[in-house]
């Protein structure tokens, strides 16, 4: 199998990432490659499952890296399971059962960027109001289905997934799933800050969130982008 990268076909990651965002799916070689020591240590009490999965998307996002020119290194674990990127570069990574991504941007051209990727059954009932704020599931109830036999709240998931990993690396701040608010429009999609005691982008932050059904599969992406100085 092939690597993919943002400008392959097969998978929605050209439409979530704006250009200058370099993805790379886990193929085979990606998934059986071996981690460096310095990256080891940080699984070595893990079992295997998790192993391979942190093993691929370190892989995946190494050769986005050195894509974007970045040179060899390795991918620390960082405060709350964050990676910790080179200077001057910003990622995220997600694995799900049989799918792992990473996505990878200077920092010169994103402050941020959040990516999960999850399938694309329904959120369990039980866990629909633990995820999804009041307001955000009457919204949901006057929408017609997304695609793909997903629901509104599994997407609402993995949206907020996505911001969080967004967030996380520039406020060093934790959230839970009430703490923001995720409103749907067609492709897109805005998360607001439901609480006012946390930090929040600044009012002339881009954030943009973007989301895609493929395969058996739910995707989310965030970008947090500084507007130019005017
Ligand atoms: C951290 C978390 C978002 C990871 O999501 P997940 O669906 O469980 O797993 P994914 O495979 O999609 O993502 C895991 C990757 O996220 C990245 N990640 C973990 N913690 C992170 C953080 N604090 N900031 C940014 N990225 C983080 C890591 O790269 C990790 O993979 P790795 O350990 O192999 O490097 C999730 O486990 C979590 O703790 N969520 C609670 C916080 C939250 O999401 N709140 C939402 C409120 S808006």
């Amino acid at each position: 199998m092939k690597a993919r990268n943002a400008t392959a076909t097969e998978e929605p990651l050209e439409e979530l990432f704006p250009s200058g965002v370099v993805s790379i799916v886990a193929a085979e070689r990606h998934w059986n490659h071996p981690l460096r020591p310095e990256e080891e240590v940080f699984v070595s009490r893990a079992v295997s499952k998790r192993k391979r999965e942190f093993a691929a998307g370190r892989a995946c996002a190494h050769e986005a890296l050195s894509r974007l020119g970045a040179p060899p290194g390795f991918l620390p674990v960082g405060p709350h399971r964050a990676p910790v990127w080179p200077d001057g570069f910003v990622g995220s990574i997600s694995h799900t059962r049989g799918l792992c991504v990473a996505s990878v941007a200077r920092s010169s051209s994103l402050r941020s960027l959040g990516l999960d990727v999850e399938q694309s059954t329904p959120l369990p009932s039980e866990i629909v109001k633990k995820v999804c704020r009041p307001d955000e599931l009457s919204l949901f109830d006057q929408q017609p289905d997304p695609p793909a036999g997903t629901s509104w709240p599994k997407l609402c998931f993995s949206a907020k997934e996505s911001f969080f990993k967004c967030y996380f690396p520039v406020t060093t701040t934790w959230l839970g799933f009430h703490d923001v608010t995720v409103r749907f429009d067609n492709r897109d999609f805005e998360v607001s800050m439901a609480r006012q005691d946390l930090p929040s982008p600044p009012r002339e932050a881009l954030v943009k969130g973007r989301w895609a059904t493929h395969r058996e599969f739910v995707w989310t992406a965030v970008t947090w982008k500084e507007s130019p100085p005017s």
